[in-house]
């Protein structure tokens, strides 16, 4: 389980911050990260997000964004989605056979149904820090 792809629609705001914090937490792990639709591909984390990220010490600059392909499947052992409606657009493009979990970045919290509000809408940068910081430190605890 240590090749993990984070997802969100973007991938210039919440999957880009779940790789960086992940990242720092656990060095040890193979991330990356990619957003189910096409919008940004090769821009770099939205600059708004990158400023909240900083000053906790996570540099989202040298990332890039591009989108996610029925091949991840066979790339990544877990993939995980930051909102269900990510997850159900992860799922509609499994290869038939392929056995690869898909799950809510927020069940490691305990928080079945819920997701990580997109901050592109809310505003909420530090907010949705806060979120991906906690599920972070619950995944690498599940892995472990
Ligand atoms: P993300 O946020 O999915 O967390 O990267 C978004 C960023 C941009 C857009 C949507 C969501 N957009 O529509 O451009």
């Amino acid at each position: 389980m240590h090749r993990i792809l984070f997802v969100c629609l973007g991938n210039i705001c919440r999957s880009p911050s779940a790789e960086a914090v992940t990242r720092a937490k656990a060095p040890h792990l193979s991330l990356d990260s990619a957003g189910t639709a096409g919008y940004h591909i090769g821009a770099p984390p939205y600059g708004p997000m990158q400023k909240a990220a900083k000053p906790r010490g996570y540099d989202l600059s040298p990332l890039r964004a591009r989108q996610f392909t029925p091949e991840d499947f066979h790339t990544f052992d877990l993939i995980i989605a930051m909102d269900s409606e990510n997850l159900e657009d992860i799922e509609a493009q499994r290869p038939t056979g392929a056995q690869t979990p898909v799950t809510l970045f927020t069940t490691y919290i305990g928080q079945t149904g819920t997701a990580v509000p997109d901050p592109y809408y809310t505003r909420d940068f530090d907010g949705c820090l806060d979120l991906i910081e906690h599920c972070a430190d619950a995944l690498i605890k599940d892995l472990s």
